[in-house]
């Protein structure tokens, strides 16, 4: 597979994580968000996570130049993918936007370029239903931080062809992640499985059982987890959290998914989480 030309559009936790690894990997990147301010701010992650690797040595300075020289930030998504042969969106979780953004690209992409939806939980042949041509575009679902987590849960959609699977694959293995291949349901196989833990802490919390940080331990220390489900919630933001709850919770079914009240009032309060300095916990200075 020559190395592809990638477009990322949304720039936020996300968006930028994976920008940073695909440029790392060698690939030019185009990045856009809606909020020039965002993009602004998601520049510096970049610039401040090629200095942490460096500093832990998994980078040098040659290879951070080198990315950062592969790496453009423009203002529209459609220049963004102009010349891309994979296209990832990383925009908020619902299927509106996502929808209309893959039938804007579309239009502008070349023949053979995939479209490809971090989407934590929803439904890859829905958001590829306005497309002419379903069959290259799939989910690519990254985990947070992106640098940092092995796994990409590639999701097949009921139109994706074999050939854009293959090429998803390809680019796991050049940006260093670990492919699954799961069949287009709810949740797929890992935020159907990890929401329940969150959802069910929080509750939890509401019921008083113990502290945010006892509860993460109970989980850390007990069972062996790298990151508590209170602060993982706070990691991945209460309001994407959120969505995909609700989206669960109606796909779905059963009580299981139902959001609890406090994430819900959190999230009307504006606290959500690492990104905007409050959530289960208080962020000092990590925006
Ligand atoms: N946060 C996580 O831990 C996590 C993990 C895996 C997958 N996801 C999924 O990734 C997607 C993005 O999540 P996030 O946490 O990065 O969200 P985020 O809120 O941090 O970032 C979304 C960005 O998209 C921008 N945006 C909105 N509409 C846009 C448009 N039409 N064009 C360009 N930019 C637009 C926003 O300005 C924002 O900066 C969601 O589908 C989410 O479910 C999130």
């Amino acid at each position: 597979m020559s190395t592809p030309v990638v477009a990322v559009i949304g720039a936020g936790t996300m968006g930028h994580g994976i920008a940073y690894v695909a440029a790392l990997a060698g690939c030019r990147v185009c990045l856009t968000d809606a909020s020039s301010e965002q993009l602004a701010r998601a520049t510096q992650q970049i610039e401040r996570a090629f200095d942490k690797a460096i500093e832990k040595g998994k980078c040098t300075t040659a290879q951070r130049n080198a990315a950062l020289e592969r790496l453009t930030t423009v203002a529209s998504a459609e220049e963004c993918a102009a010349d891309a042969t994979i296209v990832i969106e990383a925009i908020p979780e619902r299927l509106d936007l996502k929808q209309r953004l893959f039938a804007t690209l579309e239009r502008v992409v070349s023949a053979d370029a995939l479209l490809a939806s971090n989407t934590s939980s929803l439904s890859i042949s829905e958001i590829a239903a306005p497309l002419a041509h379903p069959d290259r575009a799939l989910g690519m679902h990254f985990f947070n931080p992106v640098p940092v987590m092995k796994l990409l849960e590639i999701v097949r959609g009921a139109a994706t062809s074999e050939a854009t699977v293959e090429t998803a694959r390809g680019f796991a293995a050049l940006v260093g992640k670990e492919p699954i291949v799961v069949r287009d349901t709810p949740g797929f196989a890992t935020s159907r499985l990890g929401v329940v833990l969150g959802l069910e802490a929080i509750r939890m919390l509401e019921q008083g059982v113990a502290s945010a940080p006892d509860i993460d331990r109970a989980l850390e220390l007990g069972y062996n987890h790298p990151m508590g489900p209170l602060r993982l919630t706070d990691v991945v933001g209460l309001d994407v959290r959120l969505a995909i709850a609700e989206h669960l919770h109606t796909t779905l079914g059963g009580d299981t998914y139902r959001p609890p009240q406090l994430l819900r009032d959190k999230v009307v309060r504006g606290e959500l989480g690492k990104k905007s300095g409050q959530g289960f916990y208080r962020w000092e200075n990590e925006r």
